[in-house]
């Protein structure tokens, strides 16, 4: 293989792992469960959310489908970035950011989506208690976020929970 070639598959392939160690591998929220997620997320035009970890921003596009509310997505993983980037495209009010979550502010949104890994969830609960403004909605799928208390579990037969918390 051309070299050249060689080292933008390894460097791709090394963010893939990277971001994968960060916080979680790419597996994406099932398509079924989006009009769950949306209703928790409850959101009002003018606000703003942000998907932790946006893997290809389907959620984010999902989410952003008939509102006026402004929609973020971070990801760390140059491909699922990329891809995220490209499939957004001409989507106003979706913006698909490229970092790392950790590095993040979050005070300015009023509310959150994560699917991460349970220890992730661990990490992050400190960050959202120091930067998330009250009232903030967050929610939580598959794990629930240690020590916090849910407003509401949303369960379904065969499906993965999902956890809604206010701030
Ligand atoms: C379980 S997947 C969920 C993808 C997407 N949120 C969904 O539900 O379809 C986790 C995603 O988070 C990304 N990720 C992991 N750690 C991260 C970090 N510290 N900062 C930003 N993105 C991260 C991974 O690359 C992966 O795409």
């Amino acid at each position: 293989m051309n070299p050249i070639v060689s080292l933008v598959v390894i460097i791709l392939l090394g963010s893939v792992a990277y971001a994968g160690s960060k916080g979680a591998p790419w597996v994406p929220t099932w398509m079924r469960d989006m009009d769950r997620l949306k209703k928790l997320l409850a959101l009002q035009p003018g606000q703003k959310f942000i998907e932790l970890g946006c893997g290809n921003g389907r959620v984010c596009r999902y989410v952003a489908k008939d509102s006026k509310a402004h929609i973020e997505g971070i990801e760390l993983s140059i491909v699922q970035w990329g891809i995220a980037v490209l499939q957004s495209l001409g989507r106003k009010n979706v913006k698909i950011l490229f970092g790392n979550v950790f590095r993040k502010n979050l005070s300015e949104y009023d509310a959150v989506y994560l699917f991460l890994m349970p220890e992730t969830y661990a990490k992050l609960q400190p960050k959202f208690e120091k930067e998330l403004k009250p009232g903030t909605r967050v929610v939580s799928y598959v794990w629930p976020i240690p020590n916090w208390t849910p407003i509401k579990v949303d369960k379904e037969k065969g499906r993965p929970d999902l956890y809604l918390y206010i701030r």
